[in-house]
């Protein structure tokens, strides 16, 4: 789905000094999705595929966290500012065969796809040629600071940097969101236009406000008010308290949609993961990624659920980690239960304390319930695996499987050289070694006999 209206650009180029770190601003992430993410999340729906970003610094690592985006990106080698972005990206625009191009700061992950319509839509009625969100935020701190002349037209962004109150009067209030609409048409005209002659010798993308405004042309800024949706994030401070705030939306719409959250103000639940309506969460702890907790699943306080789907009736018990798991109705994992990549657990199946399984499924109302190491098996319903029991799925080279048929029972302290199979309904002694398979219902034991030698003590 395209919008025939306009295409969009990010501007995602940036290193984000002030963020002090060596990767990218824009993958910081917030409830575990990058800045990036949201940005795109609020642009899909209203933009569709043409969704150009610009990147710069470490472009490889934005561009693969975003292989969807691939052919999108537009590499801007030296970071000049972001009216050299814009400049770089024209050709794409131009490309896209629209009317009008939507550009956007990419450090504006609280951005909603409602700001974004109804930016489009007020863009779309009066056709400016220029148009641009403003705020009055309680702290203008760093942002462009919008100037209007006595009749309340706006003539400039000048830049915290350049701005002097001498020269261009007392601060109003009123800043730059970095959220900008341009008729391509028009600003194509003024492009070659921009300089760097300011304090940050940068080509400033708000001196296009300026220009166009020389040139007689329509510009407009639509005040969105003191919006904490449109805030950029430049520093680590600032990074919290977006987090903070998205974190808290997220806990109130669960809420309001009935799920039952404790301690509520600490579950962290990611924008891409559903909590229905009947679930009970316990904070704090953070559901990421696309996990789904069904209604009638409980999760226990300081729990980590990356990717994983938790079925109605399932108890996750406190400090266990799940990770692309999927357990199944009414099982119970915990607490402290580690559930890796491909632990899959069917109905009823019980997995205790210090327990990890990866690539591993736990057949019907089978369990694992103390101290157990299950990696590469499938184990078969109702089976019992005993405290302390290991499957040696590694030989230093290749991992190898082991299959555990229905109702077994492997004795405390059991280790399973894989490949290794382990019939029905067998019984394996515990503190065994088990190298050769056994067959279904038999007793297979393989330890060192008990010798005991009585002992003769001499009094001196
Ligand atoms: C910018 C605006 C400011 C506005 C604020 C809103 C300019 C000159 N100033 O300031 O008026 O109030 O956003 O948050 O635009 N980027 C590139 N290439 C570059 C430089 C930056 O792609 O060469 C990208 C960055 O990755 C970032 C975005 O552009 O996502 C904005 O850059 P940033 O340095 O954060 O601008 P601000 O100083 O916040
Ligand atoms: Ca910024």
């Amino acid at each position: 789905m395209n919008n025939s209206f306009a295409c969009a650009l990010v501007l995602a180029g940036g290193k984000g000094t002030r963020m002090h770190s060596d990767s990218p601003k824009v993958l910081k992430t917030l409830l575990g999705e990058s800045m990036l993410y949201y940005v795109y999340k609020a642009l899909k729906p209203v933009l569709g595929d043409a969704v150009f970003t610009i990147v710069g610094f470490e472009a490889g690592q934005v561009e693969k966290a975003f292989p969807e985006m691939k052919d999108r990106f537009v590499l801007q080698e030296e970071q000049l500012g972001t009216g050299h972005a814009l400049q770089k990206g024209w050709d794409r625009i131009t490309s896209a065969g629209v009317e009008y191009c939507l550009v956007i700061n990419g450090d504006t992950p609280l951005i909603q796809e409602r700001v974004v319509s109804d930016f489009l839509d007020a863009v779309k009625q009066d056709g400016s040629d220029l148009a641009f969100v403003s705020i009055t935020p309680d702290d203008p701190a760093s942002f462009g600071r919008v100037i209007r002349d006595s009749s309340g037209q706006v003539t400039a962004i000048v830049e915290a940097k350049d701005f002097d109150e001498n020269v261009h009067g007392p601060i109003s209030g009123e800043v730059n969101a970095g959220l900008y609409c341009l008729k391509i048409s028009a600003v194509e005209k003024l492009l070659s236009k921009l300089n760097n002659n300011n304090n940050s010798g940068e080509y400033y993308i708000t001196d296009l406000v300026d220009l166009a405004v020389e040139c007689g042309m329509n510009v407009t800024a639509v005040n969105a008010g003191n919006s904490a949706d449109l805030m950029g994030i430049n520093s680590p401070f600032e990074l919290a308290q977006a987090e903070s705030s998205l974190r808290l939306r997220g806990a109130e719409k669960l809420l309001k949609n009935g799920v039952t959250l404790h301690n509520w103000e600490s579950v962290i639940v990611g924008p891409g993961a559903e909590v229905e309506p009947g679930a009970e969460i316990f904070g704090p702890c953070e559901i990421y990624g696309r996990s789904k907790i069904e209604r009638g699943a409980v999760v226990e306080s300081h729990c980590r659920i990356v990717d994983s789907f938790v079925s109605g009736g399932a108890l996750i018990k406190a400090y266990s980690h799940l990770e692309e798991a999927q357990v199944g109705p009414d099982c119970m994992v915990g607490p402290y239960g580690r559930l890796r990549p491909g632990a899959v657990l069917k109905e009823g199946a019980k997995v205790g304390n210090f327990v990890e399984m990866k690539k591993a499924v736990l057949g019907k109302g089978a369990k694992a319930s103390h101290l157990t190491y299950l990696g590469d098996c499938e184990i078969g319903a109702e089976t019992n695996i005993g405290a302390g029991t290991i499957t040696c799925n590694y030989d230093g080279v290749n991992k190898h499987k082991t299959v555990i048929g229905e109702g077994a029972f492997i004795g405390s302290n059991t280790a399973l050289v894989a490949p290794v199979t382990i019939g029905k309904g067998a019984l394996i002694g515990a503190g065994s070694t088990i190298t050769k398979n056994v067959k279904d219902g038999d007793l297979g034991v393989a330890r060192g006999k008990q010798v005991n030698i009585s002992r003769t003590f001499k009094k001196s």
